[in-house]
């Protein structure tokens, strides 16, 4: 989401003369977009700023003026904060105000007499209308965000508090920003939110649209041949997004965090389902697409979670059988209900814990892709890391590398996969025959 959030940023600032670069050497303006997920990625906020802060001083030194901006979710929760402990910030704004980004750089540069902006304003509704549709998108794959925020209030989450409650943008919204990228040659789309299979945006009629009805409409957009979404949760899903992995446009990945396979820590992560429901929904995808790759977030070490407790998240994985997955320790998270529970789990246990999930999960990933091996896969060649190399992703989500001319960057073609180091593939050209 933070990527696509700065991908927009960069848009609403194209018409006032911004120009997105690699590096901070020379800039106008610096943004550090900043999550608040975890606590390690709040303490970096404040590393990086103290390194990004070089750059202002520089430009003082040539007389230069460069503007410092925190966005993100640490904005949103710690504004105030950031702004003392870091005097020379010139901007600080939240997710749901990228749409004022010129009034904010106006301000910020002195325009109205005052030239400081802290912006944490929380408009959920407006947050879309704001933006720009036009978009600066290079490369065959892009995220669209087609929903914000969480009502779930899982006990270890900041999201509902930093993003907001749920909000669906509309379904003709989400075709027209699809429609441009497909001019611009992109092929594959990512549904984004952060709960995105609760989706429920208005259609033209004023029904409301499930994320299936929405993922058949964006599947009639030419050009676009490829659909995935992220991330979803097991109590909002629905048969018919299960249903709609029939079509062909749709690939055959599914990310579906469970965090726990403990009854009994689900439901002190106030997750409102079981295991049970888990193994059934994933049943239910392996009926439509057998061959799909799933792939999850989980917790280890949240307050009260017993050896046995882990264990059970041991067995839920060990019946799964990943494709990849996202694993973390519990970190306490100002604000957040858990916070304040009894049963913390020592550092050292979180550490051993996370370490043999982490190796079955890798084990898994290992297998899934040693069984991809000798599979001729279409892959969407999106880089070339190497002048005669090219990367690309096959429908599950697998990273590949190849062999070729980087004409072929942003096309499709069949590659025969031959190896696996356990993490990626490596293939070959089909078409080299025929061409
Ligand atoms: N501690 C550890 N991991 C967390 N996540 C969210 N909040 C926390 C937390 N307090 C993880 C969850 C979620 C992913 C995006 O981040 O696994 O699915
Ligand atoms: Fe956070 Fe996801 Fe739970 Fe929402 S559903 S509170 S985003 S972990």
């Amino acid at each position: 989401m933070n990527v696509y959030d700065s991908r927009k940023m960069a848009d609403v600032l194209a018409p006032m003369g911004y120009k997105q670069i690699e590096e901070p050497d020379g800039a106008d303006m610096i943004i550090l977009n900043t999550c608040h997920i975890r606590e390690k990625a709040t303490d970096k906020v404040f590393s990086e700023l103290g390194r990004l802060k070089k750059h202002k001083d520089q430009g003082e030194k040539e007389d230069r003026k460069v503007l410092m901006a925190v966005a993100g979710c640490v904005a949103q929760a710690e504004g105030d904060f950031i702004a003392e402990r870091a005097p020379y910030v010139d901007m600080v704004f939240g997710p749901q105000t990228y749409g004022e980004l010129p009034e904010m750089v106006a301000q910020a540069t002195g325009a109205y007499g005052k030239d400081r902006v802290i912006n944490t304003n929380f408009d959920e509704e407006d947050k879309f209308d704001k933006l720009p549709e036009e978009t600066t998108e290079q490369g065959p794959t892009a995220f669209v965000a087609v929903q914000e925020g969480c009502d779930k209030f899982c006990t270890f989450c900041v999201v509902p508090y930093t993003r907001g409650g749920e909000y669906s943008r509309s379904v003709k919204a989400v075709y027209n920003e699809i429609l441009k990228l497909a001019d611009q040659d992109v092929r594959e789309v990512s549904l984004l939110g952060q709960n995105v299979n609760a989706y429920h945006g208005l259609d033209e009629n004023g029904n409301t649209a499930s994320l299936a009805d929405l993922i058949l409409k964006v599947a009639d957009i030419n050009g676009i041949e490829r659909i995935r979404y992220t991330t979803s949760h097991p109590r909002d899903m629905q048969q018919d997004l299960i249903d709609v992995h029939a079509h062909h446009k749709v690939m055959p990945y599914l990310h579906l965090p469970v965090q726990s396979g403990s009854n009994k820590i689900l439901k002190a992560m106030n997750r409102k389902h079981t295991r049970d429901l888990y193994f059934d929904i994933i049943e239910r995808f392996r009926k439509v697409r057998p061959d799909i790759a799933i792939s999850g977030d989980f917790i280890v070490g949240f307050p009260g979670e017993t050896e046995q407790d882990f264990e059970d998240t041991m067995d839920l994985v060990r019946h799964i059988n990943y494709s990849s997955a996202y694993s973390f320790k519990y970190s306490q998270r100002p604000g957040t209900p858990a916070a304040t529970m009894g049963g913390l789990v020592r550092e050292e246990v979180k550490d051993e814990r996370l370490q043999r999930l982490q190796a079955l999960l890798a084990d898994q990933m290992r297998q899934f892709n040693e069984q991809t091996v000798g599979l001729d896969l279409p892959v969407l060649f999106d880089g070339n890391p190497r002048p005669d190399q090219l990367h690309g992703r096959t429908p599950y989500n697998q990273a590949v590398h190849v062999q070729g001319n980087p004409r072929l960057n942003g096309h499709f073609e069949n590659v025969r996969i031959t190896g696996t180091n356990g993490k990626s593939l490596t293939g070959e050209l089909i078409l080299a025959e025929a061409a």
